[in-house]
């Protein structure tokens, strides 16, 4: 089953180069809405639970220092198809494989600082939506 929201990140190498607001803004321009938003820095340790997935990876030490390096603006979004529709929107993780005009094709530097995560699935949308945010902290 398909379900309507998503999970992303804004990372911080988008944050500090000052690009939060755009990305935002090209996010909610595509159809978005937004369900739940945190601006906040992760601790190694939360980095490192977040992306446990990955612990195997011979990236996950790097990725876990950068995603601790500095603030991180989280959100739920909503939209139809939203993991589908979101995916394409941000367009690869290597942001030089990413199609023109997406998210990382126009933000982000590397394959690990990217400028955004986003969920690759609905159960993990769901996991990591809850992973930063209560439920009174989404708007129904
Ligand atoms: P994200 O979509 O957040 O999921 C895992 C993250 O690991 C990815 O974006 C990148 O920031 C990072 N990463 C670093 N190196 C790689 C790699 N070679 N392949 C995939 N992801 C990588």
């Amino acid at each position: 089953m398909t379900t309507n929201r998503t999970f992303t990140m804004i990372k911080p190498d988008a944050v500090k180069a000052g690009y939060m607001g755009a990305i935002l803004n090209d996010i909610i321009q595509a159809g978005f809405s937004v369900v739940a938003l945190k601006y906040t820095r992760l601790t190694p340790e939360i980095a490192g639970k977040f992306y446990a997935v990955h612990k195997e990876r011979p990236f996950y030490a790097d990725l876990v220092r950068f995603m601790s390096s500095g603030p991180i603006l989280a959100a739920i979004l909503e939209k139809e198809n939203a993991v589908a529709e979101y995916r394409k929107l941000i367009g690869a993780t290597d942001p030089q494989k990413a199609e023109e005009g997406t998210i990382r094709r126009k933000y982000a530097s590397s394959i690990q600082e990217n400028a955004v995560h986003g969920a690759d699935s609905d159960e993990n949308a769901q996991i990591e939506g809850s992973f930063f945010f209560s439920e009174f902290e989404r708007v129904s």
